[in-house]
């Protein structure tokens, strides 16, 4: 009497589509080929890719000018940049990084003043040094208007403290 091997099934009564251990590892070796693949890709695009630092861009649009009343002083804390309104009407923009070590100052409505909360620096509302130890006064940048009446104001472009903005 013939005794059938559970363990070693003939191949000839195997279903066609049945899934064998060669299978399964034809199957590993091809996801570790292909992950491989994807891999390198990954790797090649990123070394071929320029590296530069990203910036963000050094012009950016202030609003329109109704928006700051005469005798401002407006803190753009995204830009780090104060615009000024003289009660005169005319604009400036100084730069709110304090010349010590960078930290980032604030107007002090109630004194009329920049202050710099490290180490106490302060400035008058022109950007000038009125209390150490910041060494320099604070940048004025250049401002104009756009084609739509808009301020302008570019932080690549330090000017002198007689450049004003009238409008
Ligand atoms: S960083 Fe402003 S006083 Fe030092």
């Amino acid at each position: 009497m013939a005794q059938s091997d559970e363990r070693t099934p003939d191949p000839a009564k195997r279903p066609a589509d049945s899934f064998t251990r060669r299978h399964f590892l034809e199957l590993i070796g091809a996801g570790a080929i292909g992950a491989a693949a994807v891999g390198s890709g990954v790797l090649s695009t990123e070394y071929l890719s320029p590296n530069v630092v990203k910036e963000p861009p050094t012009r950016f649009k202030a609003g329109m000018p109704e928006s700051y009343p005469p005798g401002s002083v407006t803190l753009d804390k995204e830009q780090k940049v104060f615009i000024v309104r003289a009660k005169e009407g005319y604009f400036y923009a100084l730069s709110a990084t304090c010349t010590h070590l960078g930290c980032i100052a604030n107007w002090k409505a109630e004194e009329g003043i920049v202050a710099c909360p490290c180490h106490g620096s302060k400035f008058d509302r022109e950007g000038n040094v009125i209390a150490g130890p910041a060494p320099r006064p604070l940048p004025r940048y250049a401002m104009s208007l756009d084609d739509h009446g808009q301020l302008v104001i570019d932080k690549a472009l330090v000017v002198g403290e007689e450049a004003t903005l009238k409008v």
